[in-house]
């Protein structure tokens, strides 16, 4: 297994409005290895998400290459990606976007529902995820029947259903105080040593920040160099 498992190479993406152009990436180049911990910050607008999205396969380069733990993801055809996504990435929104119909426990299930885990099966690995978020005892209630912090750390559980090799966060500590972060990072830095899960947060905070083994800044598109 390569000890990189994220490489962006030379990554651009341009939005179009109507005649409007948006550089919101330009010729971006990452490195991330196996077991890092990587923030990225960056000012409003910079081209944070979209680099997220792109190394997360939600979206594709205008030019460039991204390869994800060997495969590259900018040559999948969609059914392909949708399956590479579901087995190997796991999303950490900023707004949770848990399913507000679904029980806790039926949002973290519903990944592996997709996978086609048997129901016994997914809902034993579904408890035992909110077990370790420390939201057993909340396994049957509503998303909005939980604080924020609790619906942040029911998304983390979601985002591991399917053991992905790498998390993206796009702020996930964004809506949360200062205890809430300071847990939720624990909680990513346990999932790290333990399972040597990759992550790669794009946050504002610096609490989470001097957590992180490297951090990449964001400008105008562009990775700063340092
Ligand atoms: N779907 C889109 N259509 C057009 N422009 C977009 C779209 N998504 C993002 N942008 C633009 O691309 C730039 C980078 O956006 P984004 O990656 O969301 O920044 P950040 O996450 O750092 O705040 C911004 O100028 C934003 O307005
Ligand atoms: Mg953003």
């Amino acid at each position: 297994m390569s000890d990189v498992i994220v490489n962006a190479v030379d990554v651009t993406k341009v939005y179009r409005r109507g005649r409007v152009e948006v550089q919101a990436l330009r010729s971006v180049s990452l490195q991330v290895k196996r077991g890092e911990i990587v923030g990225i910050m960056g000012p409003s607008g910079s081209g944070k998400t979209t680099l997220l999205n792109i190394i997360g396969g939600l979206d594709k380069p205008s030019s460039g290459r991204v390869f994800v733990d060997g495969v590259e993801i900018t040559s999948l055809d969609e059914g392909k990606l949708a399956g590479y996504r579901l087995k190997r990435i796991g999303f950490v929104f900023q707004s949770y976007n848990l399913l507000p119909t679904l029980t806790a426990l039926e949002n973290v299930e519903l990944p592996m529902a997709l996978a086609g885990l048997p129901k016994a099966k997914r809902r034993e690995r579904a408890l035992k995820l909110l077990r370790m978020v420390g939201l057993e005892a909340r396994a049957y209630h509503m998303p909005e029947e939980l604080s924020g912090g609790e619906q942040q750390r029911v998304a983390v559980a979601r985002a591991l259903a399917n053991n992905p090799s790498l998390v993206l966060a796009d702020e996930p500590t964004g809506d949360l105080d200062s205890t809430s972060a300071r847990g939720l990072m624990g909680l990513i830095e346990h999932l790290n040593r333990e399972n040597r899960q990759t992550f790669i947060i794009v946050t504002h905070d610096p609490l989470v920040a001097e957590r992180c083994s490297s951090v990449y800044h964001i400008r105008d598109g562009r990775i700063e160099s340092l």
